[in-house]
């Protein structure tokens, strides 16, 4: 089986749905801002608040170079992994790009009480969500080839969702 990478904005479920898609096609799962966090021994946004947004897309482009050989793997990408071409071309090449989606309020009330999204911590981020994502949707929806809105999905749902569409693909 060839590797699947879900793409998509914080919040959406990239997470939850990759550990489930994983479990259920016997595949290995991969998050690459854990492995960023992992191999730094620090969270990322203390790699924001440090050494700045730019250094952060770097180790992510760096992590994609890394996964060129690796097989059977369900790959969460953090929500900005699309913003660089290079990314986008090695991610294609390593399986299917699957989108998850959410709209902007879903992912407001997912992440308000959560700390650990550096491009969330300004004093409007209900408007910053809304601003990111409509930039980003485009792009994101461009890459994928399929998508799946999480708004009113559990996690399994859009796990089946996604293997459904994956078995009809083939
Ligand atoms: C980011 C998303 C985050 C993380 C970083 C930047 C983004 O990952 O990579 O905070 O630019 O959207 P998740 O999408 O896993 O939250």
């Amino acid at each position: 089986m060839n590797n699947i990478i879900l793409i998509g904005f914080m919040g959406v479920g990239k997470t939850e749905v990759g550990k489930l898609l994983a479990k259920e096609l016997k595949m290995t799962y991969l998050d690459t801002d854990s492995v960023i966090g992992t191999r730094q021994g620090r969270s990322i946004g203390d790699i924001f608040a440090k050494d700045g947004e730019q250094a952060f897309r770097e180790m992510e482009t760096n992590v994609l170079e890394e996964l060129k050989e690796v097989k059977n793997h369900v790959i969460s990408t953090g929500g900005g992994m699309i913003l660089r071409p290079e990314n986008v071309k090695m991610m294609k090449a390593l399986g299917p790009v699957i989108l998850l989606s959410a709209d902007p309020g879903t992912v407001h009330e997912r992440l308000k009480s959560l700390k650990d999204r550096p491009l969330l911590d300004v004093p409007d981020p209900r408007g910053r969500i809304k601003e990111i994502l409509d930039f980003r949707m485009p792009i994101y929806k461009k890459i994928a080839e399929f998508e799946v809105d999480t708004s009113r999905l559990s996690p399994n749902d859009a796990c089946n969702r996604i293997i459904g569409y994956l078995r009809k693909a083939k």
